[in-house]
């Protein structure tokens, strides 16, 4: 059956899953800015997978345009992925609600702990954490790829409805609304070489180059791409970055993260 298998990333970890999941049940790979980029969705595949970091408890505003983008999700196996760091919230539940929003319907929705990237709250974890949450990724991805290679349905990895109550009403809904704004935090510390690559590196194209240094224009997916892959770690959010260790998976790579657009 004919699979499509759509991503976002800012630090390469729905990238790991996403290329992984691809491969084990033969689908093609898309960068979802890209097929954002080509107006309404199209495609003849049956089975549609979304594959998406989890940002405050819920899901990139990018992934809620993306679905409402789509021309007929109504006769598709929809499967979502979301990664995350410790606290997927509902996110499984946010994304359900869109799609059903759009006449479509969640087959299943997974979660996947993986290192976090928030570098605003912490820095990168220790390199024996992320490969023990890696080993355990490996072997949920090779679980929910013959969940779908089957067409099984129902799964939802959800917290409990209590923690969805709270993140969903009070915390998401009122964070969403902010997100695009929040790139007002970023600044540039006195390492920059005014190289261009966050200009390049940003999914969403919300970096100008302003006589050489980065300035911010308020669409911002809150991905960190910008922040942590800077080759001179010389852009910052907040005080506390400057101290912080930055993240990006290992097997995820600079030319990797600017050449997805393209594709
Ligand atoms: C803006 C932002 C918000 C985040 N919020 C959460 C969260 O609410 N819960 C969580 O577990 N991880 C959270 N994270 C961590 C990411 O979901 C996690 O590291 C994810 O695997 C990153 O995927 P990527 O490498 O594909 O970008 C957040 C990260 C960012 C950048
Ligand atoms: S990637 Fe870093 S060093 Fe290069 S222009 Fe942007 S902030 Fe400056
Ligand atoms: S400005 Fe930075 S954090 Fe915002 S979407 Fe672009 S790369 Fe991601």
């Amino acid at each position: 059956m004919k699979s499509d298998v759509y991503y976002f990333t800012g630090t390469g970890n729905s990238l790991a899953v996403a290329k992984d999941i691809a491969k084990k049940i033969e689908g093609d790979l898309i960068f979802i800015p890209y097929a954002l980029g080509n107006g309404i969705i199209k495609t003849d595949a049956k089975v549609v997978v979304i594959i998406f970091p989890v940002y405050m408890w819920g899901i990139p505003l990018i992934i809620e345009r993306f679905i409402k983008n789509f021309e007929d999700l109504n006769d598709k196996y929809v499967y979502a992925i979301a990664t995350h760091g410790g606290m997927p919230g509902v996110a499984i539940n946010i994304l359900e609600k869109v799609i059903e929003s759009c006449k479509g319907k969640l087959s299943a929705g997974f979660t996947i702990n993986m290192p976090g990237n928030y570098v605003p709250k912490y820095g990168a974890f220790p390199e024996e954490k992320q490969k023990k949450l890696f080993d355990k990724c490996g072997e949920k991805v090779k679980v929910i790829a013959e969940y779908i290679k089957t067409n099984k349905q129902g799964k939802k990895e959800n917290n409990n409805i209590l923690v969805n109550l709270l993140f969903s009403n009070l915390i998401y809904n009122h964070s969403a609304k902010n997100i695009a704004k929040m790139d007002k935090n970023f600044w540039v510390d006195e390492k920059c070489n005014k190289c261009g690559i966050c200009q390049k590196i940003c999914p969403v194209c919300n970096i100008d180059m302003n006589s050489g240094n980065p300035i911010w224009n308020n669409k911002c997916e809150q991905c960190l791409a910008c922040l942590q892959w800077c080759p001179q770690e010389a852009i910052q959010y907040g005080k506390k970055t400057p101290t912080r260790k930055r993240y990006h998976h290992p097997n995820a790579n600079i030319s990797d993260i600017l050449n997805q657009a393209k594709k």
